[in-house]
């Protein structure tokens, strides 16, 4: 049983593999919380410190009791209203306009098995995986009914927590903020970090000591975001990739999202995600609820890696869809670098003969394939092929590449409108824009406003359309801008960007529904929506539009802390690299490249016999490894944003016989110092081989003592080891 209540003390603990979370039920009816970290046995009520702090008030449920205040006690999901000063992880408005509302506990029920979120992406997992817990609160004035929820996948050491909020009462409130969690941590100095970016740059990792007073991580652009990314850890102080404490806290969510933490004057530390709350105000009438997505916490005393690894476990277990959780994924050849908008059906078709001949499994075609659409200013929203440009129908031009051995994929856009569109000319209305007001323009580019069902079917009906023309087996779902203009024809206003994300799920849903087998991958710029939530629905993300193998070393070590390797479209570009100008060796695009989902994003017409040869042997490796990339286990061993002679990862198979060590040595030397790599999860006791050299070390030789890499001339050359276990 890894959820427990314990009555006489009105303590609720939950156990996982190697943490323990509990919460008590106070004397006066609040959800206090009283730890989460190392499993320890007994109740840890202990901890709570009651004392008589001045301009701190006091509830009315503690009497005379001046120790009593929610302004210091650590909660579980702390409201406005109850005298608590810190950041709230509900904010409601009553009928009255009054923004009070005090949640005191009602029952609860323990349950096998993961708790479903209607309409939202969520963990999930077998009965026997997992436990829920939901607890009821209430505020006994309005009415509101308030189940936390808790979700426990004992294995992995993961909660998740949701909350749904429900009116009982016979007014309507609105809510103004919607916490998905808060966690309160012992008084003490952590460190927060958090992966900011830019378009062509995210994810870059960013440690920072936690100090008084409030700060706050957020998007406020409709989606989850390039600037700043919707996962966070907190950590001790000393804490690294293989030791000290570190919690990780990763929203299972697509949208605008605010992260606050607050140290406050006694030391302790006051997590909360939410919904942005800036652009929210969602009513709710009598007899209404409201489902709070999902949040998903994990802890670790091993430092950064084994937390890393609690994500990579979940996220490919219990939130990429089932049909693809073990499925290597097609290599594939992405029309964008090799040719952006300048191609024929004949181009495909080229690209798709140089595919088959280098041994790439997919063609994609990129941008600019249907309605009048020859550069990025005109056309989005209208999903019909352009035949003329093709020179044939869609159906003919697949089963042309079909023919060659290769699977087809399209990109798609389905959330944009370009003003020079039929669709527009036709439904000015359906953008996201605000009456009178001239909407701000992105890549020449509006919103359709996907809160509107009627909006949604119209395109999910032309794209149906192009889907069903042909044997397409992938799909690139992309999102080029950030939402503004937030004004929807028929919605309220507080709800539209809410509903956009969720009319966006529901769209993902229902083409899932449909297409079962189709691989979609996701897409924003690149990494601008790179979450948990749209992994629920598109099992790969493109990392970044940066095909820069340098740059790329620094942007898939950031994503790699919250989201595993197999979730990263990753692909190998020519040179000199359109996004940076640098030159690189081909072999070391490749290194890198094999560290996601692989592909080749360049024009193989242009590739040369050599190149081609490279190519050829980059797939066969690939296809070698792609297991471990998919399944195995991903160690960050030499970290990019410090200045090292070079960057090292390492994948260990679950069963710790296969290991592979990649990186690239970033600047030559000369007269060279030697370096040695030290790789880990390996089993001490096995002897491994390392297959380039047929050399055998133990285990324990290569992870204490280490190997020198080897000595090599040149900027930016790739490295690769392969040990396999010989023997015990
Ligand atoms: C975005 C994507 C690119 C490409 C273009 C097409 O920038 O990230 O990979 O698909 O759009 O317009």
């Amino acid at each position: 049983m890894a959820i427990r209540y314990w009555k006489e003390k009105q303590i609720f603990s939950i156990d996982t593999k190697n943490t323990t979370y509990q919460m008590k039920v106070d004397s006066c009816g609040f959800l206090l919380h009283l730890y989460y970290g190392a499993k320890v046995n007994g109740a840890m009520d202990y901890l709570l410190t009651y004392a008589d702090r001045g301009f701190s008030g006091n509830p009315a449920e503690a009497g005379a009791d001046r120790t009593y205040s929610l302004d210091v006690l650590p909660q579980e999901y702390p409201t406005w209203g109850t005298g608590d000063y810190r950041n709230a992880a509900l904010l409601i408005q009553n009928a009255d306009h009054s923004e009070s509302c005090k949640l005191q506990y009602a029952g609860h029920t323990i349950k096998k098995g993961k708790y479903n979120l209607s309409g939202l992406p969520a963990v999930y997992a077998e009965e026997n995986e997992a436990e829920t817990l939901e607890i009821y609160m209430e505020d006994c004035v309005s009415n509101l009914k308030v189940t936390l929820l808790y979700g426990v996948v004992e294995q992995l050491d993961i909660i998740t927590r949701s909350v749904i909020i429900e009116n009982h009462g016979s007014e309507n409130i609105i809510i103004e903020k919607a916490g998905s969690a808060c966690l309160e941590l012992l008084p003490g100095q952590y460190d927060l970090l958090s992966f900011c970016g830019r378009h062509t740059m995210e994810r870059t990792v960013q440690r920072k000591r936690i100090g008084y007073g409030s700060s706050v991580f957020e998007s406020r652009r409709g989606t989850s975001s390039h600037q700043y990314n919707p996962a966070f850890i907190l950590a001790d102080v000393n804490a690294t990739e293989d030791c000290g404490n570190c919690y990780g806290i990763a929203f299972v969510y697509s949208g605008g999202f605010r992260f606050e933490t607050e140290k406050d004057p006694y030391d302790q530390v006051r997590t909360v995600m939410s919904i942005q709350p800036e652009q929210f105000a969602y009513p709710l009438n009598p007899g209404e609820r409201f489902v709070v997505p999902e949040t998903i916490f994990s802890f670790s005393q091993n430092g950064f890696g084994a937390l890393s690894h609690n994500y990579h476990n979940c996220i490919n277990h219990h939130v990429i869809r089932r049909s693809f959780q073990k499925k290597m994924r097609p290599v594939l050849i992405n029309s964008w670098e090799a040719a952006y908008f300048d191609f024929t059906g004949e181009t495909m078709l080229e690209l798709a003969k140089n595919a088959a001949d280098v041994g790439i499994d997919l063609v994609v075609m990129d941008d600019g394939w249907f309605g009048k659409r020859d550069d990025d200013n005109s056309g989005l929203g209208d999903w019909e092929v352009n035949e003329e440009k093709l020179g044939c129908s869609l159906g003919t031009l697949i089963e042309k590449i079909n023919e060659l051995g290769v699977d087809f994929g399209i990109w798609i856009e389905p959330e944009m409108i370009s003003e020079d569109s039929t669709l527009y000319r036709n439904h000015p209305d359906w953008v996201l824009q605000i009456p009178g007001r001239s909407p701000v323009r992105s890549r020449n580019q509006l919103v359709l406003d996907f809160s509107r069902k009627d909006v949604r079917d119209y395109i999910f009906a032309s794209i149906c359309k192009v889907l069903d023309q042909g044997n397409i087996t992938y799909v690139k779902w992309d999102m080029n801008r950030s939402i503004s203009d937030v004004y929807s024809h028929v919605n309220v206003r507080g709800t539209v960007l809410h509903d956009y994300v969720v009319g966006v799920y529901d769209f993902l849903e229902q083409m899932i529904q449909r297409y079962p087998e189709l691989l979609i991958e996701g897409c924003s710029g690149g990494g601008g929506r790179f979450d948990i939530g749209m992994l629920y629905y598109t099992p790969q993300i493109w990392c970044s539009d940066n095909t820069d193998a340098i740059d790329r070393l620094k942007i898939q070590y950031g994503t790699s802390f919250g989201y595993p390797i197999s979730a990263m479209g990753s692909h190998v570009s020519v040179c000199p690299n359109h996004q940076s100008g640098r030159i690189t060796p081909f072999e070391t695009r490749g290194i890198v490249a094999s560290a996601g989902t692989f592909g080749y994003e360049l024009d193989l017409m242009k590739m040369s016999e050599e190149e081609k040869k490279i190519a050829r042997e980059q797939i066969l490796k690939y296809k070698e490894m792609e297991h471990l990339v998919q399944t195995g286990d991903y160690y960050r061993l030499v970290n990019p944003f410090k200045n090292n002679n070079h960057v090292l990862w390492q994948f260990v198979s679950k069963d710790k016989k296969e290991t592979i060590v990649c990186g690239v040595r970033l600047h030559s030397e000369a007269n060279p110092h030697v370096y040695l790599f030290y790789p880990q999860g390996l089993d001490a006791d096995m002897k491994y081989e390392d297959i380039a050299t047929g050399k055998v070390y133990t285990g324990a030789a290569l992870m204490k003592a280490g190997l020198p890499l080897p000595l090599t001339t040149g900027d930016y050359q790739s490295i690769k080891f392969t040990f396999r276990a010989v023997e015990k």
